[in-house]
């Protein structure tokens, strides 16, 4: 019954991530990929599609009754892009895709909304991901009721998992669990922050700062377009060049490092200038590999250190934690993918029937306007008016038998 589901899929557990661009169209928004779609829903006659490409997946969805072998795979494939070797797809050892078909397609589905099949799991950004990719597509008319009622059921089921699990408890990112024991040592009410590196780690640090009310920050960074990029985007504190650092005089409660250098920016020299006779004790945060604060620096002054080998040691034992709550999600997903049958099932009844009330109007206002027409005019309006009023009422009785009928039918 739920054979017409199809996924077609690569992901970061069969491919590795510089590959993943080769199974994903190139135009990643707009008309351009609405015109890509729709030619790979014309050219292999899907009757629907959904698309979801992420950083470390790409996922087809698509309704479509007819078989699905070697020959479709590699067809889909090359419409996508026409440059995609057989090698590629089938590999010599194992696929780059997985394809899954009827109850596996709504299972895997269910996966991968619920964030089960996450590089981290229980990371809920990819719920996010998936309702807007299947907004999207429904908007541009590529989905019907099959991939609505499936979705509709996939976000249900997500919630629920959530909610009945603890895949999503635990911070596994270095980033929110350094700003966890940020928030637990005593900073002053509007702690003065100076932010180190201006790169996606230090950006993402901006973000979690910002929606704590730490506004008061100073954002150093070797170029100073990147600091003012960070600033600009994330609408935080103020942007300064790295070689404006060893003249700062403003003071600090909390410095945060994170550059990609391969030496300390933070050596106990400058360190020295920026506190002056300051001895008050200062919150240092280095999120570098390797390290960028000098240890001397750690160990010569009067600091509280948080330091990412002791983060990533948190991270990785709660991301097992998350993981050993896999096999209750799956499991609840299982049953979730059963519960979806019955509703599928009653919905394609639904649609085999949708057309019976119709029928029955027509029928009534044949008999009406023409077999009995004559025998009508003849009666007087009472009459007729009684006769309108059984006739509707033999209408909506009659509507109601084959539904009744086959609900309970499918109780059996
Ligand atoms: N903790 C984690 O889980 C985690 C995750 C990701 C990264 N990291 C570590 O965090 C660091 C930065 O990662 P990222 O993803 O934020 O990097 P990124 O986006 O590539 O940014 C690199 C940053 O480092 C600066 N930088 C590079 N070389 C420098 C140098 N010699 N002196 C001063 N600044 C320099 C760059 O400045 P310009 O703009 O001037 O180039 C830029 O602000 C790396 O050490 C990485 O290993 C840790």
């Amino acid at each position: 019954m739920l054979q017409g589901f199809k996924i077609l899929t690569v992901t970061h557990k069969h491919t590795k991530l510089q590959d993943l661009g080769k199974y994903l169209f190139a135009e990643n928004q707009g008309d351009e990929l609405l015109g890509r779609l729709e030619n790979l829903k014309q050219v292999m006659r899907l009757e629907e599609l959904m698309y979801l490409a992420t950083c470390n997946r790409v996922l087809y969805f698509f309704y479509v009754e007819n078989t699905v072998d070697h020959k479709f795979i590699l067809d889909f494939f090359r419409t996508v892009n026409p440059t995609i070797e057989e090698q590629d797809v089938f590999g010599s050892e194992m696929s780059a895709h997985s394809f899954y078909e009827g109850e596996a397609a709504i299972f895997h589905l269910f996966k991968v909304t619920a964030s089960i099949d996450s590089m981290v799991v229980g990371e809920r950004e990819i719920l996010r991901q998936i309702r807007e990719a299947y907004g999207q597509c429904q908007q541009w008319g590529l989905t019907d009721d099959n991939i609505r009622l499936a979705m509709d059921f996939a976000v249900r089921s997500a919630k629920n998992i959530y909610a009945n699990t603890r895949i999503g408890e635990k911070p596994v990112s270095v980033v929110s669990l350094a700003m966890q024991k940020m928030l637990a040592t005593e900073l002053p009410d509007s702690p003065k922050i100076l932010l180190v590196g201006a790169g996606q780690t230090n950006t993402l640090v901006a973000k979690f700062l910002k929606s704590y009310n730490y506004t008061n920050v100073l954002v150093f960074n070797r170029s100073i377009e990147r600091s003012q990029k960070l600033v600009d985007t994330v609408e935080i504190g103020e942007a300064k060049s790295l070689s404006e650092l060893p003249s700062h005089r403003g003071g600090f409660d909390c410095m945060i490092v994170c550059t990609a250098a391969t030496e300390p920016v933070i050596t106990n020299a400058l360190y020295q200038q920026l506190i002056g006779q300051d001895n008050e004790q200062k919150i240092l945060i280095d999120l570098s590999i390797p390290h960028n604060i000098a240890e001397e620096v750690v160990t010569r002054n009067n600091t509280q250190y948080i330091e990412i080998e002791g983060l990533r040691v948190l991270a990785n034992e709660n991301l097992a934690f998350r993981r050993q709550e896999v096999v209750k999600a799956t499991e609840l997903t299982q049953a979730e993918v059963k519960t979806f049958h019955p509703i599928y099932r009653q919905r394609m009844l639904e649609r085999a029937l949708q057309h019976i009330p119709k029928e029955i109007k027509a029928i009534k206002a044949h008999a009406m306007n023409e077999v009995f027409k004559k025998e009508l005019d003849l009666l007087d309006d009472e009459t007729k008016a009684l006769l309108e009023r059984m006739m509707l009422y033999m209408e909506r009785r009659c509507i109601g038998i084959p539904m009744k009928a086959a609900k309970e039918a499918m109780l059996y």
